[in-house]
């Protein structure tokens, strides 16, 4: 299941990536868009499977999460503001942090890959 989380998010940031650019173009993002969101519940179905996988949800764990489901919402957001060409800038602030830190918290905790002790 770490394999599938990884991949769907990898692919969520690529998607959300093509659709900042296309968005710049004002060229269509609907279905872009729409395949991201399918995305975002594969991120949240693959990792409430992997918590779904310990016994007891330890606080890490739970911040995870919250940052996980953050970074969906910065994402969400920019592309939304975005399309109504309101200002963006809080929300790439907002992603970069809860990306950095979601990334440290998924390889710190012990399940799949381990890099930071
Ligand atoms: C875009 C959002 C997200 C990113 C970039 C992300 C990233 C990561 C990364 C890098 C890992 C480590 C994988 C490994 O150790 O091999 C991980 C693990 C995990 N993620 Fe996410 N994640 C996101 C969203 C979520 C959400 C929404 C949830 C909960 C519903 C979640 C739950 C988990 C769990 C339970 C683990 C296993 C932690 C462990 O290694 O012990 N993630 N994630």
């Amino acid at each position: 299941m770490t394999h599938a989380h990884i991949t769907a998010w990898a692919v969520a940031i690529l998607l959300f990536m093509i659709a900042v650019f296309q968005e710049r173009k004002q060229a269509k993002t609907k279905i872009i868009h729409m395949i991201l969101r399918l995305f975002y519940l594969l991120i949240i179905g693959t990792g409430a499977w992997m918590l779904h996988s310990i016994a007891s949800i330890p606080a890490l764990y739970v911040v995870k999460t919250i940052v996980g489901i953050w970074v969906i919402f910065a994402m969400e957001m920019i592309l939304v503001r975005k399309k109504k060409g309101k200002s963006t800038n809080v929300f790439w602030l907002q992603f970069t942090v809860a990306f950095v830190l979601v990334l440290y918290l998924g390889l710190k905790l012990p399940l799949g890959f381990y890099i930071f002790s």
